[in-house]
């Protein structure tokens, strides 16, 4: 029998408020942060506890369902075969640490590789941008209407002021020219809020060198559901399984970014 995937969704976003309460609770208590690649890549204690809430909700109820999550408690995925859960538990963990303020819990799930859900909870703002393929997209109870074009000199994107200085950056000319044409710049810290507001029509674009599937899986159902385009800075099609560049935007913005800055392989 085929999923329904309007039913999964309801399950995931009541597990997705369930996992916001204990982030939130999680604030009342000094938090323990460490740090992983670098040391402004940081992990705490309740990004992990999160993803093993999920991941413990997900075996036990579909235990054929796969997992892929960005604290990598499940075994690592080599294939979008079957229907995969694409989380991150808390996207814009800095902002966490530092502000208490502007991160989300991004919960996705493909079906033999197409995204069917998308979630994305910014938990302390109470917004929960959700969608299920085919069946619209949603800010809380009001469904977000397909996105109106602007001009690229009218337009508002997403971006992390870093990758204009970044030595090891390849894209930083391309990206301090996008910059200088735009109307202006928003950096919000979490990709996947970003990503949500381009769908909500609060940016008309998001721009960022390097993000793993965990950063714009859920994003990118959103962004298809309201007729955004969402993909690697060459225009193509972004792997759920490796990290890649991504740009998102409305369509004419999207191609324009690519053809005019960015597209450029290098
Ligand atoms: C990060 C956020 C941030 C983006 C980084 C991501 P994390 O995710 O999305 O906005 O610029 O590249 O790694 O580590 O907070 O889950
Ligand atoms: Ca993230
Ligand atoms: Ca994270």
């Amino acid at each position: 029998m085929s999923m329904n995937f309007l039913e999964l969704e309801q399950v995931a976003r009541d597990w997705t408020y369930e996992a916001g309460e204990k982030v939130k609770q999680s604030l009342e208590n000094p938090i323990h942060i460490e740090s992983k690649s670098n040391p402004n890549d940081l992990v705490t204690e309740v990004d992990k506890a999160i993803e093993q809430f999920f991941y413990e909700k997900i075996t036990q109820h579909y235990p054929d369902h796969l997992f892929l999550g960005e604290e990598g408690i499940a075994e690592e995925l080599t294939s979008l075969e079957g229907t995969v859960w694409i989380i991150d538990p808390i996207d814009g963990t800095m902002n966490f640490v530092h502000q208490k303020y502007n991160f989300a819990i991004s919960v996705a799930v493909y079906h033999e590789g197409v995204g069917m859900i998308g979630i994305v909870y910014d938990v302390m703002s109470d917004e929960m941008f959700r969608a299920v393929r085919d069946s619209g997209a949603y800010l809380n109870d009001v469904e977000l209407l397909p996105v109106l074009e602007r001009p690229l000199e009218e337009s508002i994107v997403g971006i992390n002021a870093r990758w204009l200085v970044e030595g090891r950056n390849p894209y930083q000319n391309p990206l301090r020219a996008l910059v200088r044409d735009l109307r202006g710049t928003r950096s919000y810290g979490s990709a996947a809020i970003e990503l949500a507001y381009v769908a909500a029509d609060r940016l008309d674009g998001y721009i960022c060198v390097k993000l793993s599937p965990w950063d714009y899986a859920a994003g990118a159902v959103l962004l298809e559901e309201v007729g955004c385009k969402i993909s690697t800075f060459q225009g193509k099609r972004l792997s759920m399984l490796t990290p890649n560049t991504v740009i998102a935007g409305k369509p004419q913005l999207h191609k324009e970014m690519i053809s005019g800055y960015v597209g450029e392989e290098l």
